[in-house]
């Protein structure tokens, strides 16, 4: 069941709510608070957070270079997943992204992380590259990419 959310841009207030989604997803790869402090004032337009009620669910975070975008990170609190919190962040950010006339966005995922990688499939993005030993663990990454259609 899909849930009933809104997607709005991070406030600093927020930081302390985006960390515990942050380590309940990623555990000891987790960015910590000073490092999305510093992404919330570089890329805050487009550093979005996922709302039910006044309780945060989920966040993206992508950041723009010229035409081109990254997509840093996005993560939903694992009792609120598959109900729609990530789609509904990506597509506000590629949504954004085309208002901006950035014409590709694109992500790093770990090869094991097959759940991630069907997330962003199910998008349209292709895996273009494998990057062997891209992680600290040694492990290897797809370089994954979306060619943005301004008239989407
Ligand atoms: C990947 C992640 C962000 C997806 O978040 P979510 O809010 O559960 O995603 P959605 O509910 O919007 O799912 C959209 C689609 O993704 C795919 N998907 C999501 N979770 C899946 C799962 N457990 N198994 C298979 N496909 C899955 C499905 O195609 C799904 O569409 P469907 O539900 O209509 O079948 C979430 O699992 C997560 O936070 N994982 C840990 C952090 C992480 O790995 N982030 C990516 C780092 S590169």
């Amino acid at each position: 069941m899909h849930l009933q959310f809104r997607i709005r841009p991070v406030q600093d207030s927020d930081l302390d709510a985006v960390l515990v989604i942050e380590h309940a997803s990623f555990g000891k790869d987790a960015y910590d608070r000073k490092l999305l402090a510093e992404y919330c004032h570089k890329c805050g337009d487009l550093f979005l957070v996922a709302e039910v009620g006044r309780r945060l669910c989920g966040y993206s975070l992508t950041c723009v270079r010229g035409d081109r975008a990254e997509l840093v990170s996005i993560a939903t609190n694992p009792e609120s997943r598959r109900a729609g919190v990530a789609s509904a962040l990506l597509g506000s950010t590629l949504r954004r992204l085309r208002r901006l006339k950035v014409a590709r966005i694109g992500l790093m995922v770990r090869v094991t992380n097959h759940t991630a990688i069907r997330f962003y499939m199910k998008f349209g993005f292709t895996k273009v590259k494998r990057v062997p030993e891209y992680y600290e663990d040694g492990n290897d990454g797809w370089l994954m990419r979306l060619v943005l259609k301004p008239q989407e």
